[in-house]
């Protein structure tokens, strides 16, 4: 695959700060792939996406967006380009409508070329109602969903979202993964996407990079990341209290942990549940309804994102 983006020795020291924002981070992103930057606040996420959409200049280092520069735009990289910031940049005073306009007006589109397409987004994000009001006066999901609608006038081939899903509603959030998965699957679009939500990440995006004090300290298939910090782990639910003599015994001969959750849980974490469990059930074989539940779960995300960044 081609290319997307490529960061090499990037540096971000907004002036006047004691440190940089941007430590030295190198990275490639292919070409439709779908990356998630996670990273507790302040880890510089929010700077990473100005950088690769060339509002904010690098203290040194390079970035390339489809191999153009984002800053300079010498070779026109910022019309492959949509983001939708983390803080919203639209004016208040005017309408949705103007709002939208003025989008299209950046994009080098007249308001005929690009209605269409205007119509369906504004459609697809409920916001036919409010195209007549004033932006202040909608709510904090309207007018993301307003920011949305802007950054998608024209499609782009990389697009940039810090923070998307903040303030949308179950619906709105939908819609925009729904958008989203569209973009990717009939366009091949490049997405880069902020969340604190790792739900959402886990869902929507197949790399990790994750930030910490400004620089990357992970970036792989999230599977490695949740594998990397406890892989898969077993909850059996008994009938009755079991004594845990007999469980130890059967965990042993697997290599696999114990803990009991309370009087009638186990959880059970290693490399070979399967033949844990599988003994377990032969041992238990002649007591009907000694065994309730077996759940296999994965550690998510969530959990190996939070061990992650408080032991890196
Ligand atoms: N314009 C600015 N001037 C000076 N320092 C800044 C500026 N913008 C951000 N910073 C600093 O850079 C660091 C990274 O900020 P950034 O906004 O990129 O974090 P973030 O990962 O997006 O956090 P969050 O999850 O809270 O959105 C922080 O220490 C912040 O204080
Ligand atoms: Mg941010």
């Amino acid at each position: 695959m081609p290319e997307a983006v490529a960061v090499s020795q990037l540096v971000k020291r907004y002036r006047g700060a004691a440190g940089n924002s941007i430590d030295d981070i190198s990275a490639t992103l292919e070409e439709g792939q779908s990356v998630g930057l996670l990273g507790p606040n302040g880890a510089g996420k929010t700077t990473l996406v100005k950088l690769l959409c060339g509002v904010t200049r690098p203290t040194s280092g390079t970035v390339r967006v489809f191999g153009g520069d984002p800053f300079t735009d010498a070779s026109g990289t910022k019309r492959s380009l949509a983001v939708v910031h983390q803080s919203s940049p639209m004016d208040m005073m005017l309408s949705v409508r103007d709002n939208i306009k003025i989008a299209v007006a950046f994009r080098g589109l007249t308001w005929r070329q690009a209605r269409g397409r205007v119509t369906e987004l504004v459609d697809e994000f409920n916001l036919g109602s409010c195209m007549d009001k004033v932006a202040f006066t909608l709510s904090g999901g309207q007018q993301r969903r307003v920011q949305i609608v802007r950054s998608l006038v024209v499609a782009p081939r990389l697009f940039l979202l810090d923070e998307p899903s903040i303030g949308l509603d179950p619906t709105g959030r939908r819609r925009l993964w729904d958008h989203l998965g569209r973009l990717r699957a009939e366009h091949g679009v490049t997405l880069v996407l902020t969340s604190h939500n790792m739900d959402e990440i886990e869902q929507n995006c197949s790399q990790v990079i994750v930030l910490k004090e400004g620089r990357i300290i992970r970036n792989a298939p999230h599977g490695d990341i949740t594998a990397e910090f406890g892989g898969t782990s077993a909850v059996v639910t008994f009938a009755e209290e079991v004594g845990p003599d007999e469980l130890r015994e059967i965990a042993g001969t697997h290599g696999v942990a114990l803990k009991s959750l309370d009087r009638i849980r186990i959880e059970v974490i290693g490399d070979d549940l399967e033949g844990f469990v599988s003994t377990l059930l032969k041992y238990w074989a002649g007591r009907a309804g000694a065994i309730r539940s077996i759940a296999f779960s994965c550690v998510s995300l969530e959990e190996a994102f939070i061990r992650l960044t408080e032991r890196a």
